[in-house]
C-alpha cells in the first residue's frame, strides 16, 4: 500500500526549476531518504508532500489526498521535523509537547514519548540550555504528538556531532520498528545508507537514482573488481593472458573487472604464472558513495556541499 504518490512533479522559482519532473511512491513502514547536496530541492519538494509549498504542475497523494487541498486533515496525520528547526528559548520539552498536544486537540503520553525519543532525563530543560542532539530529539518528540502515520524529517541530524547523531538514528530506527513510515533528508551518504529501505538520489531538482543501495550500486556501480598492486608489465601480462577488462594506473593499481566468480580464478592464476612482483590483492566493489560521486561528478562534503571531482583530461 502507498502511503505517498508522486507523479511528474515541478516546481520553479521564477525561472530557477527547483523540482524537475520527480516521480516516485512511498509504502507503508517504508524509510525512504532524499539523498542530495545543498541546493538539489530535498526540502522544496518534501514542502510539497506536507502542504505547506504549492507544486506549479504534476500530481502528489499523501494518505490519498492532494497535500495543498487538504492541509488540514492532513496536518493532523503527519509529523514534520522542519530544517533548522527551533523553538522558544525558555520553553521545556514537555510544555512544548502539550503546546502541540493543544493545538493538535491531541491526548498525549508525554512520559512515553519523551522516553522513545530518548530525552526522558531532559524533559524540563529549557530549550535553550538543550544541546544540539537534544533539540532534535525535542523536535521528534513534536512530531509524535498526534501520533502520526508519517513522519517527514528535513536534515534531523545536520550540524550534530557524530555521536548525537547516532543517537537520533537510534530514534529514528525505534520509529521504523514501531512501524511508521518516514520520509528523511540527509547529505550525509552513511545516514541514508544506515537508515533507509530506499533512497533517491537527487541533483538539480531530478531524481538521477533511486532504489535499495544494493539496487542503486548494481545499476550504476561498476560491478565486482579485483585490484592488485603491481607493475605496467603485470598489467600488460594479464590483459593478454586472460582477456579480462584491466585498468592500470600509473601509480602502480591494477584493476580487473569480474564479470563472474570464475574471473577472479583466472585473474589470480594468471598473476601467479607471471613470476611479476605483485602485492595486496582485495576483491572490491563499489559502495553508494562510489556510485553518488560517479552520478553527481563529486563527493558530498560535511556541510552538504559538492567538491568536484577532477574533471577527465581526455
Ligand atoms: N522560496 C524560494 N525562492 C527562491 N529560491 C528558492 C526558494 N526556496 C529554495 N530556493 C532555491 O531552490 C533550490 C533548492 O532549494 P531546496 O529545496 O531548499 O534544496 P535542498 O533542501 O536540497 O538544499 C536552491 O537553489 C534554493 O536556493
Ligand atoms: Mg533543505
Amino acid at each position: 500500500m502507498n502511503l505517498i504518490d508522486i507523479f511528474h512533479v515541478m516546481k520553479a522559482y521564477g525561472s530557477f526549476q527547483a523540482v524537475n519532473d520527480v516521480s516516485f511512491s512511498v509504502k507503508k513502514g517504508e524509510v525512504f531518504s532524499l539523498l542530495g547536496p545543498n541546493g538539489a530541492g530535498k526540502t522544496t519538494l518534501i514542502e510539497i508532500l506536507e502542504g505547506v509549498r504549492k507544486k506549479d504542475s504534476g500530481d502528489v497523494k499523501v494518505l490519498g489526498c492532494d497535500p495543498w487541498q487538504n492541509t488540514d486533515s492532513l496536518h493532523r496525520r503527519v509529523g514534520v521535523i522542519p530544517q533548522h528547526f527551533t523553538f522558544v528559548d525558555k520553553s521545556t520539552p514537555r510544555e512544548a509537547m502539550k503546546y502541540y498536544a493543544k493545538i493538535f486537540g491531541a491526548r498525549v503520553d508525554t512520559d512515553r514519548i519523551l522516553k522513545e525519543v530518548l530525552l526522558e532525563d531532559s524533559a524540563n530543560v529549557l530549550f535553550e540550555n538543550l544541546s544540539g542532539g537534544q533539540k532534535q530529539k525535542m523536535g521528534l518528540a513534536l512530531s509524535l504528538v498526534n501520533s502520526p502515520d508519517i513522519l517527514f524529517l528535513d536534515e534531523p541530524t545536520t550540524g550534530l556531532d557524530p555521536n548525537a547523531r547516532r543517537a537520533v538514528w537510534d530514534v529514528i530506527r525505534k520509529f521504523k520498528t514501531s512501524g511508521k513510515t518516514i520520509i528523511l533528508t540527509t547529505h550525509y551518504l552513511e545516514e541514508a545508507e544506515h537508515l533507509s529501505d530506499r533512497v533517491a538520489i537527487m541533483d538539480h531538482g531530478r531524481i538521477i537514482a533511486i532504489g535499495t543501495s544494493d539496487e542503486i550500486i548494481a545499476s550504476f556501480g561498476s560491478g565486482e573488481r579485483l585490484d592488485v598492486h603491481g607493475g605496467e608489465d603485470l598489467a600488460k601480462y594479464l590483459k593478454e593472458k586472460t582477456k579480462l577488462k584491466i585498468t592500470y594506473d600509473r601509480t602502480g593499481f591494477i584493476s580487473i573487472s569480474l564479470d563472474q566468480k570464475h574471473d577472479a580464478y583466472i585473474a589470480l592464476a594468471a598473476i601467479e604464472e607471471s613470476g611479476l612482483p605483485w602485492s595486496n590483492f582485495q576483491i572490491k566493489k563499489d559502495s553508494l558513495e562510489d556510485v553518488f560521486v560517479k552520478l553527481v561528478g563529486g563527493f558530498l562534503e560535511e556541510h552538504g556541499e559538492v567538491k568536484k571531482v577532477k574533471e577527465e583530461d581526455d
